[in-house]
C-alpha cells in the first residue's frame, strides 16, 4: 500500500509493483492509467503486508503511529522523529546535541532579534520557516533588504499560515548539494545510492526554490572516502541520538548535504523520500525495491545490501507560474492511453504528479509539478539523453522545465 499522489509515489508503486500487487491512496490519474489500483479508502482502513508512506505531512501528522497501533508494517517513522522535518528549530536543536556538523542558525518568533540577528550574517543569507512548507519555506539571497522582508512576511504568518511564525536564520553554505536516503529498521541502517536534486526553478540554479525540478543518481562526485566520513560524522551519530532519545526509527531518513573541500554539513533531514530523486532511485532499484522496504518496515534491515547498476535522470515538467502560482486545466500532448509517452521510446518512464483527466478522457494539467521524465542508462550521459528526449515529447502550453539537469554529471566534469 502507497500512501501519496505524486510522481514520487508512482515511482515506488511502479517500482513496488513489480514483486507485488500494489494499492495507492488516493493516487491520481495517470498511476491509474498505468495499470496501478488506486483507491480513495484512507490507508487506516485498508489491510496490506506493508505500508509506504510518501508525502511528509501524514508522516509528520503520525499516520504511522496510527497504523503500527493496527499491527501494520510501515515504512515511516512515528509523530517522534517525523519532528526532524517536521519543525527545523527541533532539527536543529538534535544536529547541536547529536554533534552532527550544520550551519551555524538563530530561531526566532521576534521580529527585532530575528532582524538584529541577521544584520550580523554575512551574506548569502538564509530564511527558513519552521514548519512544512513544501520546498517553499527557503530563502538564500545575498540582498539584504529582500531577506529582512522575507523575516517580516514569515514572522507575520501570512504566507505559510501555522508553519511560519517562528524562522530559522542560517549561515549560508557553499558546495555541491546531494541527497542521501539512509533506510532504517530501528536498528540497522544502509544508504541508497547518492543523489543530486536541483532546487531551484530556472537553469544555472536562478529563480526560487521549488520542490525540485529534476534529479540524477548516482552522483558519482561523491566519493567512497566522503560516503565513509558522512557516515561517522553525521549518520552515525544521528542514530545514536535517535536512540537516546528513544525513538524508534524505522523508515527513511533524507539527509540534503552540503558537500565541500572543506568538509560535510547537513542542511536538513526529511523523514520520508524525496521527490524527485525517487523517481530516478526507485527505477534503479526496481524489484529490489520490496525487500528493502520490507526489511526496513519488519525491522531485519541488517542482512540486505544491494548496489544498483547503471544510472537514472528526471525531468520534471511544470505548470506556467510554478513555484508561486502554477496555471492548471492545460491539455497535455504526447501521453497514450495509459499515461506514457504515446510514442514509446525505450527506457523512458513518466511518473504523473500534477495531472488529471478531462471529460473526453485527455490528460490535463492539475497541479505545480505535472509530470517526471525519467530516462535509464549505462551511465548518466545515456541516462539524460533519453530523459530529455522523453520529455521533449510530452507538451501542453507555458510548461516549465530546466534544460541543465545532470548536466555537469553526464559530463563526467564535477
Ligand atoms: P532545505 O529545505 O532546508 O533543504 O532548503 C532548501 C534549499 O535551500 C536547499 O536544498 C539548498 O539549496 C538551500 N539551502 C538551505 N540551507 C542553506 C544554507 N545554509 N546555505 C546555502 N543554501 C541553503
Ligand atoms: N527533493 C526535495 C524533497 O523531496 O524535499
Amino acid at each position: 500500500m502507497v500512501v501519496g499522489s505524486g510522481a514520487r509515489e508512482h515511482a515506488l508503486a511502479w517500482a513496488l509493483a513489480k514483486s507485488a500487487d500494489v494499492v495507492v491512496t488516493p493516487g491520481n490519474a495517470g498511476m491509474a492509467a498505468h495499470g496501478l489500483t488506486c483507491v480513495t479508502t484512507p490507508a487506516t482502513e485498508l489491510e496490506a503486508d506493508l505500508f509506504v508512506i510518501g508525502p511528509d505531512q501524514p508522516v509528520v501528522d503520525g499516520l504511522a503511529d496510527v497504523l503500527r497501533a493496527q499491527n501494520k508494517t510501515v515504512v515511516g517513522p512515528g509523530a517522534d522523529g517525523a519532528r526532524l522535518e517536521g519543525s527545523k528549530a527541533f532539527m536543529k536543536e538534535f544536529l547541536t546535541a547529536a554533534g552532527v556538523p550544520t550551519a551555524a542558525y538563530g530561531v526566532f518568533d521576534n521580529e527585532s532579534a530575528a532582524l538584529e540577528f541577521l544584520s550580523a550574517m554575512k551574506p548569502p543569507y538564509v530564511i527558513k520557516t519552521d514548519g512544512l512548507a513544501a520546498g517553499k519555506g527557503v530563502l538564500v539571497t545575498r540582498d539584504l533588504d529582500e531577506a529582512r522582508v522575507d523575516v517580516r512576511e514569515k514572522l507575520s504568518g501570512e504566507v505559510f499560515g501555522g508553519a511560519g511564525t517562528t524562522v530559522v536564520i542560517e549561515e549560508g553554505l557553499d558546495g555541491e548539494e546531494c541527497s542521501l536516503f539512509i533506510l532504517c529498521d530501528g536498528t540497522n541502517a544502509l544508504c541508497l545510492a547518492p543523489s543530486q536534486d536541483f532546487k531551484r526553478v530556472g537553469d544555472h540554479d536562478e529563480g526560487p526554490n521549488t520542490g525540485g525540478m529534476g534529479a540524477y543518481a548516482p552522483m558519482a562526485a561523491i566519493s567512497v572516502q566522503q560516503l565513509d566520513e558522512i557516515w561517522r560524522l553525521v549518520i552515525s551519530p544521528t542514530l545514536s541520538e535517535l536512540k537516546r532519545r528513544d525513538i524508534d526509527y524505522r523508515g527513511v531518513l533524507y539527509a540534503g548535504l552540503m558537500v565541500s573541500r572543506s568538509g560535510t554539513k547537513l542542511l536538513e533531514y526529511n523523514v520520508r523520500f524525496g521527490d524527485p530523486e525517487t523517481q530516478v532511485l526507485a527505477p534503479l532499484y526496481g524489484d529490489g525495491l520490496y525487500d528493502l522496504l520490507l526489511a526496513v518496515g519488519e525491522g531485519h534491515l541488517g542482512d540486505t545490501t544491494l548496489t544498483p547498476s547503471g544510472a537514472a535522470v528526471t525531468v520534471i515538467l511544470a505548470a506556467e507560474g510554478y513555484p508561486i502560482r502554477p496555471r492548471t486545466g492545460d491539455l497535455i500532448h504526447g501521453l497514450g492511453p495509459d499515461g506514457q509517452l504515446a510514442e514509446p521510446l525505450e527506457n523512458v518512464i513518466v511518473f504523473h504528479a500534477g495531472t488529471a483527466r478531462n471529460e473526453q478522457g485527455q490528460f490535463v494539467t492539475n497541479g505545480g509539478r505535472v509530470v517526471a521524465v525519467t530516462g535509464l542508462g549505462a551511465d548518466v550521459a545515456e541516462a539524460r539523453r533519453r530523459a530529455y528526449e522523453g520529455a521533449a515529447l510530452v507538451t501542453f502550453e507555458g510548461s516549465v522545465r530546466r534544460s541543465d539537469i545532470a548536466l555537469v554529471a553526464s559530463k563526467g566534469a564535477q
